[in-house]
């Protein structure tokens, strides 16, 4: 049970982490999305930003929203800095109370993982409405824990793709599950330390 509110504690997460001048973007998203044509994209739990940042590059524009008003004004300045300031615009949301207006040809939700009640069934449907026809809803979770990670309950379960599939309870004469899989990779932690783990990953694509 945490003691404090999840906006402080993520902002105590990126508060007490050195500024990212060029954070990567994370594989998935850019083994998924490389061949897709850019449009306007929304990246919920944006974190340091190294994924905003990398579609705003490819053409995108990119709302990034986060929990923790830390991250979303360090991402702010970044876009500046990078020089992607007109493509990227950054929110602070907490996905609890408020979701980002707008219709999106594309929505990440990249290890949107919090040790705080979210209702994601909630979140990640009404991201699935927020698509535009033809549009993508791209969840990637851990389907394991890294040796680095926060997450170091030993009892921590993660849901399967098909069953994220299944609490989005989404028509299927609407949405599609392109891509629902479970793939391995070997991750580099915040000291260059390596270890594999796995990924589950959802792609839905909303009916043209
Ligand atoms: C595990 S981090 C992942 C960050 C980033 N997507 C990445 O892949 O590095 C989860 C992110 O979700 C954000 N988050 C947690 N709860 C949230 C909420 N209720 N509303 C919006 N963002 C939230 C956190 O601040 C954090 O940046």
């Amino acid at each position: 049970m945490n003691t404090t509110d999840a906006v402080t504690f993520w902002n105590d997460v990126y508060a007490n982490r050195p500024t990212a001048t060029a954070p990567r973007p994370n594989d998935r998203l850019t083994e998924i999305v490389t061949p897709l044509p850019p449009g306007d994209a929304l990246d919920i739990g944006c974190g340091e930003g190294g994924d905003t940042l990398w579609l705003a590059r490819q053409g995108w524009r990119v709302t990034a929203i986060d929990i923790s008003r830390v991250a979303v004004d360090r991402l702010a300045a970044l876009a500046l800095s990078h020089d992607l300031g007109d493509r990227i615009t950054a929110e602070q949301h907490d996905l609890r109370e408020s979701f980002p207006q707008g219709a999106f040809d594309l929505i990440s939700a990249h290890y949107l993982h919090t040790p705080f009640d979210l209702d994601r069934a909630i979140v990640l449907r009404e991201a699935a409405h927020a698509l535009r026809p033809g549009g993508r809803l791209l969840i990637v979770d851990h389907g394991s824990t890294a040796p680095w990670s926060w997450i170091q309950d030993p009892d921590v379960r993660y849901p399967s793709p098909g069953e994220v599939a299944d609490g989005l309870a989404l028509d299927p004469a609407r949405w599609t599950v392109e891509r629902a899989d479970t793939p391995r990779r070997i991750a580099t932690g915040p000291g260059g330390q390596t270890a594999e783990v796995t990924d589950h990953i959802l792609l839905i694509r909303r009916a043209a």
